[in-house]
């Protein structure tokens, strides 16, 4: 096996793929099983701030006194949090691997309080998960990223761990926000998250759940704006992440100049094993490469090793639409 040992975040990782945050890390035996197959690190399954509201809500509405509502809140709130550090706990006593907890959020106020715990709790670095929808058509572009930033200088006030922001690729200018995470302070992004999203039954008539698990196809969003992203001159750690379902995806990433590759999809279908045959594709190319190290070829075909680079910047078909008609 040749050495594919990374740093991400600051830390030392034994192999580039981590297993990215869903209920395939919620358990310590999951955990235990992505380590035993080489995965580099973990991302904990997301405590979801909608989530405790939703069960805060749902237990309010049952009856009527505003004391035992405020009761049955903060004992909801407690437990939610207190079950999640107590996983951090026990990952980081049974694991020797990074354990990145997961804060999935809709606000950027209130529950900066558990990051803290969470530091405290062991974590070696947080992910947040972040996306501000953008339901009002009276408020700007303008507006949604002042959220972003307003969110991390909050959580930068009680946080000393490193941060990755989770983000998702709607922006109007990626390149610039990325540039303003970091200059916050933000150590990493996972690029990018894959949400849910709503399809439609025409024989039921029903909106239902889009399809769940990524495609190989859908890296195609995704490789573009590594490859622009880790050829700025700002050192914010790429993390890849959607449509991972091979060690030759992942060495696509790597090339395009990410930091470390998620996979989750791909082992919800063939298992948390599967992590050790990625890791076995990785070598074999790299063998086949004759290169010795990860470092050796990361970024080595992004936006400014690439001898044409232009090829990141062409969104038109031209050449195709030509050679077609
Ligand atoms: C069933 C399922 C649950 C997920 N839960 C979370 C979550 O709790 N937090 C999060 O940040 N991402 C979550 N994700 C997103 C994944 O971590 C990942 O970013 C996304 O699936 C794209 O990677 P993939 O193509 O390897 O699946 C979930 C994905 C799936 C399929």
């Amino acid at each position: 096996m040749e050495n594919l040992t990374t740093k991400y975040l600051g830390l030392t990782l034994k192999s580039p793929l981590i297993i990215s945050s869903s209920r395939l890390t919620s358990t310590i035996g999951q955990l235990k099983e992505a380590e035993d197959n080489g995965a580099g690190a973990v991302v904990l399954k997301s405590l979801f701030e909608e989530q405790i509201n939703y069960h805060i809500h749902s237990i309010s509405s049952s009856h009527g006194y505003p004391e035992a509502d405020d009761y049955l809140s903060n004992y909801i709130h407690a437990n939610s949090v207190e079950s999640y550090l107590e996983l951090i706990r026990k990952a980081k006593k049974n694991l020797s691997i990074p354990v990145i907890p997961s804060i999935n959020c809709y606000t950027s106020r209130g529950w900066t309080g558990f990051a803290k715990n969470m530091a405290e709790a062991g974590a070696d670095a947080l992910e947040i998960n972040v996306f501000f929808m953008p339901t009002d058509r009276k408020k700007s572009s303008a507006y949604s990223e002042k959220l972003y930033l307003e969110l991390i200088e909050n959580l930068k006030k009680s946080v000393k761990i490193p941060l990755v922001l989770k983000i998702g690729f709607r922006f109007s200018n990626i390149l610039f926000m990325i540039d303003q995470f970091y200059n916050r302070g933000i150590e990493g992004v996972v690029m990018f998250n894959r949400f849910y999203e709503p399809d439609i039954d025409i024989n039921k008539m029903e909106v239902i759940p889009a399809e769940i698990f990524s495609q190989e196809n859908e890296r195609r969003y995704v490789l573009r704006w590594i490859g622009m992203a880790s050829a700025q001159d700002i050192k914010i750690d790429i993390s890849a992440s959607t449509g991972v379902h091979s060690g030759q995806d992942a060495i696509k990433y790597l090339l395009a100049g990410a930091d470390t590759v998620q996979v989750c999809s791909v082992l919800y279908n063939k298992g948390i094993p599967f992590i050790k045959t990625m890791n076995q594709q990785i070598s074999d190319w790299m063998a086949s490469k004759k290169f010795k190290n990860i470092d050796d070829f990361r970024g080595k075909l992004n936006y400014l090793n690439y001898e044409k680079p232009t090829v990141f910047e062409r969104t038109q078909f031209m050449k195709y639409f030509s050679s077609f008609e």
